[in-house]
């Protein structure tokens, strides 16, 4: 029997490649080399690259890989913050993570909606005499206003723009280089700085928040030691509901670009009950969003011949995943009907990370953030009339996160009467 060998980049490192081109370059290269994996260096580490359903099966065991030490210094100084969810493994992690999940009912998720909806009229008002709406800023903020209301952080009207924009600087600036990167760092600092005040205050009796509400459940959470989370890591935590609640709004501007795009769709929505939960994955499976998660290798092992040494890191490209020809019919196709009679697979449509919820560190928010989408495609298509004006909607792949270049303008904006 012949033992194949992983492909290996002829690239001495692949990160500017990377860079250049964050959510092809992976499934590019598998396809060139004929496999769903190959081998090449990131950030000067050797590095494992893979793609598809079947590696996703593979990266989501837990036997296989761990996540310590996985991701790289310049994504815990802004995007995940250190001492988080993220970076935890086995016991510690589970634990940690029912804190997340306890958080995530349909009752209070249908709550963060309900405060969505309220925040889009408030700020739709505005909009009237504007003229011009930058969509994707204007949801920011509205997503900030919500879910500080509904995490119990208090959110003072002066602190709303800088509160917004620190939090966005903490996924839309992370993965840039330069100024912007360093604006992400220096946010992250902020709003450590912020948000452990809050748990502190919730601690000391000096915020009395009800009992459900997630800066209460996590400030007074119990590790598996018997101990609170320092002040520190409590905070990267609500942070961890925070900030990525607020990343949604790209989801939002996409699916905004989407019902522009795809007009036809629009029509859909009264006639078909269960049309909008399509549209809202298929918006989830098409636009790229997170390109790639990381992992390390926990012990030495071979799978289908390929050998992974121990300590070896790996990417699994989830862009690519979704849009893999072998998983989907017409992946290219943007489709919302593919996801009716869906099996739920758990590793072909990995746009939030994949396995199993509460054993793998899949995201714990991809209810709240379909719920935030839904709310979003009925308050666009049912509450408002506007006009999609002349702008550059391309979709600027070479940055993370990919958004539309204009960030979908939108104006002449009035209620919808009809
Ligand atoms: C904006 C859309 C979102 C995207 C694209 C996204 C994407 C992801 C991805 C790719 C992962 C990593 C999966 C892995 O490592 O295997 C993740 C993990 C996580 N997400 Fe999300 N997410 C989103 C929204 C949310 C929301 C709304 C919340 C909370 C309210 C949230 C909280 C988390 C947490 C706490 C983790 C870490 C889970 C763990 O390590 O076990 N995310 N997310």
């Amino acid at each position: 029997m012949t033992v194949p060998r992983m492909p290996r980049d002829e690239d001495f490192d692949s990160t500017l490649a990377l860079l250049r081109d964050p959510y092809g370059l992976i499934s590019k290269r598998c396809r060139h080399y004929g496999t769903d994996l190959f081998e090449t260096r990131l950030l000067l580490r050797r590095t494992i690259c893979m793609t598809g359903p079947e590696t996703a099966e593979l990266f989501y065991d837990q036997e296989r890989f761990v996540r310590r030490g996985a991701a790289p210094g310049r994504v815990q100084k802004t995007l995940f913050g250190r001492g988080g969810v993220q970076g935890l493994d086995d016991e510690a992690h589970r634990h940690r993570k029912q804190m997340f999940m306890a958080l995530m009912t349909p009752e209070r998720i249908q709550h963060l909606g309900e405060l969505s909806a309220e925040q889009w009229r408030i700020q739709a008002r505005n909009w009237a005499s504007m003229d011009r709406v930058v969509l994707y800023d204007e949801v920011q903020e509205i997503l900030t206003r919500a879910v500080c209301a509904w995490a119990g952080v208090p959110l003072p009207e002066k602190e709303v723009r800088r509160r917004t924009a620190e939090l966005t600087a903490l996924f839309d600036s992370a993965g840039a280089t330069g100024p912007r990167h360093w604006w992400s760092r220096l946010s992250r600092k902020l709003s450590d700085k912020w948000v452990s005040d809050i748990v502190e205050q919730v601690r000391a009796g000096r915020l009395d928040l009800p009992e459900q509400s997630p800066a209460r459940v996590i400030s007074t959470w119990h590790g598996p030691d018997g101990q609170m989370l320092s002040p520190r890591i409590a905070a990267v935590e609500l942070l961890n509901i925070l900030r990525p609640t607020v990343a949604v709004s790209v989801f939002i501007t996409f699916t905004a670009h989407a019902l522009h795009q795809f007009p036809a769709c629009r029509q859909k929505f009264r006639a078909n009950d269960g049309y909008l939960e399509c549209f809202v994955q298929e918006v989830r499976r098409w636009y790229p969003f997170f390109p790639a998660v990381m992992a390390r290798v926990r012990r030495e092992f071979e799978w289908k011949g390929y050998r992974f040494p121990r300590g070896r890191r790996v990417v699994l490209d989830l862009y690519g995943t979704n849009r893999d020809p072998r998983a989907w019919d017409a992946p290219e196709e943007f489709w919302p009907e593919r996801f009716q009679g869906w099996d739920g697979s758990p590793f072909r449509f990995i746009p939030q990370g994949g396995g199993d919820h509460h054993r793998n560190h899949r995201c714990p928010g991809e209810w709240i953030t379909t719920e935030l989408m839904k709310v979003a495609c009925e308050f666009l298509t049912e509450q408002i009339v506007f006009d999609v004006p002349d702008q550059d909607l391309r979709i600027d792949m070479s940055r993370l996160p990919a958004l539309p270049k204009s960030r979908f303008v939108i104006s002449n904006v009035r209620p919808d009467e009809r």
